[in-house]
């Protein structure tokens, strides 16, 4: 099959800039003879620390790990008991769900602002039961999901908040966090971090990471991550194996430094696509400032499967996040959780009608004002 003229994104263009210094961070590694942990995993979590605020930060395994890790602590420090309730917008990506389910907790699938996607902050009260525990902001697609009705209802309820920084990672937000630091991650008392390599700093495997403002937490995940070891050959916690490969840390510490560059340069080509896309049949999303990272740019359209197949026809890759939302998964047969009001439809609504553009470090911005003329001659 011929390549799109227009990718959606192609990972060896985006680590092209970087190849020098990867080559020589992995060369590092291997050379040194340290395998597992070592220097490059601290310096990720450095680094991880300066860029969100948060005190403290444990290098993992991947995305959903982080989140498993961060909840297995509260419920094995007795914080949370199986059965309680995390409330989590419902067109979340299925991993935010399946750690809750992984800790025996219980997911709330809650409303979803349809003009952010992102839980509606509005409505959170709606969600709310004497067994009401945690929230799950997910900052979906790069938008920051935190603000000043988000942060008071978490206060008043003395709920604990994992940020869900899969997407998110280098958006800022007006509203302070519980802790009075400005970007995602280091919002709530812990937020997760995936490093996949599509995501907006990826590796070149699987990563993850936690951060958090509790030293008790972060050396509770080190442990569980660490087959639930405090030291060597002394286990603690019935832990598995949840570390971050000292590899994937040496080209995560090449690239995070562009964290604020990778974002700025999402948002000139997002502003390309809100100025000039103009069409009946196509919603774009509302543009933000700096609490937008733009992991996706995601329009909805009713007729997103016939303009997905036209763009496609004219050479512009594109992707859909996610037609199938959680609670519609075969996973999900049996699941004890629990659907609020209409966040169920809301959730299938979505999964029907986006449709993610280009928004790379491939997408140039001449490739983003022609993509955004073709669009608009979509009959
Ligand atoms: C919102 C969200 N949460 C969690 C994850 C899990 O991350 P990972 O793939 O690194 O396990 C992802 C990414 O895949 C994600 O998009």
């Amino acid at each position: 099959m011929k390549a799109p003229h227009y990718p959606f994104l192609d990972l060896k263009i985006i680590n092209a800039p970087y190849m020098h210094e990867i080559e020589e961070a992995v060369r590092n590694v291997v050379t040194s003879g340290r395998y597992i942990g070592g220097e490059e995993c601290e310096r990720l979590e450095e680094a991880l620390k300066v860029q969100t605020g948060a005190p403290y930060a444990v290098g993992v395994s991947n995305g959903l790990d982080a989140l498993r890790l961060i909840l297995r602590a509260w419920v094995d420090r007795g914080d949370l008991k199986k059965g309680d309730e995390v409330v989590v917008a419902s067109n979340t990506y299925i991993a935010s769900i399946l750690a809750i389910i992984d800790a025996g907790l219980r997911p709330i699938l809650a409303p979803v602002d349809m003009s952010t996607l992102n839980l509606d902050t509005a409505r959170l009260e709606e969600s709310l039961t004497p067994r009401t525990r945690v929230v799950m902001p997910v900052h979906l697609y790069g938008r920051a999901c935190w603000d000043n009705q988000l942060k008071e209802f978490v206060e008043k309820n003395q709920l604990l908040v994992i940020e869900d920084n899969a997407q998110g990672i280098g958006a800022r937000t007006t509203t302070s966090g519980l802790m009075g630091t400005h970007v995602t991650g280091g919002l709530g008392h812990a937020g997760a971090f995936s490093f996949y390599p599509t995501k907006n700093i990826g590796a070149v495997g699987d990563a993850g990471a936690i951060v958090t403002h509790d030293g008790d937490l972060a050396a509770r995940v080190r442990a569980l991550s660490n087959y639930g070891s405090d030291r060597r050959y002394h286990n603690i916690y019935l832990g598995g194996n949840c570390r971050l490969d000292p590899v994937q840390a040496a080209v995560l510490n090449v690239k995070l430094k562009d964290v604020d560059l990778v974002g700025e340069q999402r948002r000139v080509i997002a502003r390309i696509y809100d100025e000039m896309i103009c069409h009946k049949d196509i919603e774009k999303p509302i543009l933000g400032g700096e609490d937008m990272v733009w992991h996706q740019y995601v329009v909805r359209s009713q007729r997103r499967d016939e303009l997905r197949e036209y763009l496609s026809a004219a050479g512009v890759a594109t992707d859909v996040h996610y037609a199938t939302p959680p609670h519609q998964q075969p996973c999900m047969t049996g699941v004890d959780y629990v659907a609020v009001s209409d966040a169920l439809l809301q959730a299938e609504a979505i999964g029907g009608s986006v449709l993610s553009l280009p928004i790379s470090a491939c997408t140039s911005e001449t490739d983003a004002r022609e993509i955004a003329a073709i669009i608009n001659q979509f009959q």
